[in-house]
């Protein structure tokens, strides 16, 4: 017998139909997670990662629609049923090309505070979270927006700290570094649980959400980077199966940078 016993419980993967999500439930399924619940826009999109996990004797439960719904989080509580989860891959998101700088926090925010809190509860004893924030999330947006966003979410959810927000690309920003504080706020909450949480922060990855993003100054970063290079949505997808595993149970509360070295070249 292994000293690594996996939790009992769910895999759910938010994105699933994503560049990273993708691989995410994929890489899942190939650890040995049998039973998961695939979250995105729509089920369509998730229909050939399901397959895939289908045919390889995994029970799958899809969860199409927005994320920013106030219905979504009961809506993933009526999927798991009974059953606890056991590992939580958070990667939906939007980026500042996308949309609006107060839908961006909606997706990026709002709804990752409404899963955590929906999902909390849930976690089984030794499960995990992993919340994707953003290499982005470590440039500031100014010392008092950074403070604003580090704090708990107001009652009244971001639409209430729009007046820090000059831009999509400050909403991305910001959205991303208070993903990061949810989750160190948040370990000692799901450690009463013998659970963990933790954000990990991609670089530049080779997904279409990247190429929307292509310009001159994430051209510089790519080229000053100690791996000049993108990264591959399976090596994003393979640090995130392995915080989830009991391999990594002693890590939580902290963000995992996997960004080829671009900001430790950057001095950060
Ligand atoms: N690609 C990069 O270079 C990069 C860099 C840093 C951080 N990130 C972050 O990594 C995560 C995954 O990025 P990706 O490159 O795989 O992006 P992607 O666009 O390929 O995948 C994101 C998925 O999230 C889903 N999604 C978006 N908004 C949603 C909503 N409101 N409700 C439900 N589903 C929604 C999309 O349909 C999509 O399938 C995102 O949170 C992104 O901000 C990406």
């Amino acid at each position: 017998m292994t000293e690594f016993q996996r939790a009992d419980g769910v895999a759910i993967v938010t994105g699933a139909a994503g560049g990273m999500g993708s691989h995410c439930a994929r890489l899942l399924g190939e650890a040995g997670w049998t039973e998961l619940i695939l979250c995105d826009l729509d089920e369509a999109r998730m229909a050939p990662v399901a397959e895939a996990l289908r045919a390889t004797g995994a029970k799958i439960d899809l969860l199409g629609g927005q994320i920013t719904d106030p219905a979504f989080p009961g809506q993933l509580l009526d999927k798991l049923g009974a059953r606890s989860i056991g590992a939580v891959i958070h990667t939906a998101g939007v980026s500042p090309h996308m949309t609006t700088a107060e839908r961006i926090l909606q997706i990026n925010l709002d709804a990752t505070q409404a899963i955590v809190d929906a999902i909390r509860p849930r976690m089984a004893q030794g499960g995990a979270a992993v919340l994707y924030a953003s290499m982005a999330s470590y440039f500031s947006g100014g010392a008092e927006a950074d403070a604003a966003f580090e704090a708990p979410l107001p009652a009244g959810g971001s639409a209430e700290l729009m007046h820090f927000v000059a831009n999509e690309g400050m909403a991305y920003t910001l959205s991303k570094r208070a993903v990061r504080a949810i989750a160190k706020r948040e370990a000692k909450g799901f450690g009463e649980r013998g659970a963990r949480i933790m954000s990990l922060s991609p670089g530049l990855i080779d997904t279409s959400m990247n190429a929307g993003e292509a310009n001159d100054h994430t051209a510089a970063m790519l080229s000053g980077a100690a791996l000049p290079r993108l990264g591959r949505p399976a090596e994003l997808a393979a640090a995130s199966v392995f915080l989830v595993s009991p391999q990594a149970g002693f890590i939580t509360g902290c963000d995992l940078r996997v960004d080829g070295g671009a900001l430790s070249s950057l001095g950060i």
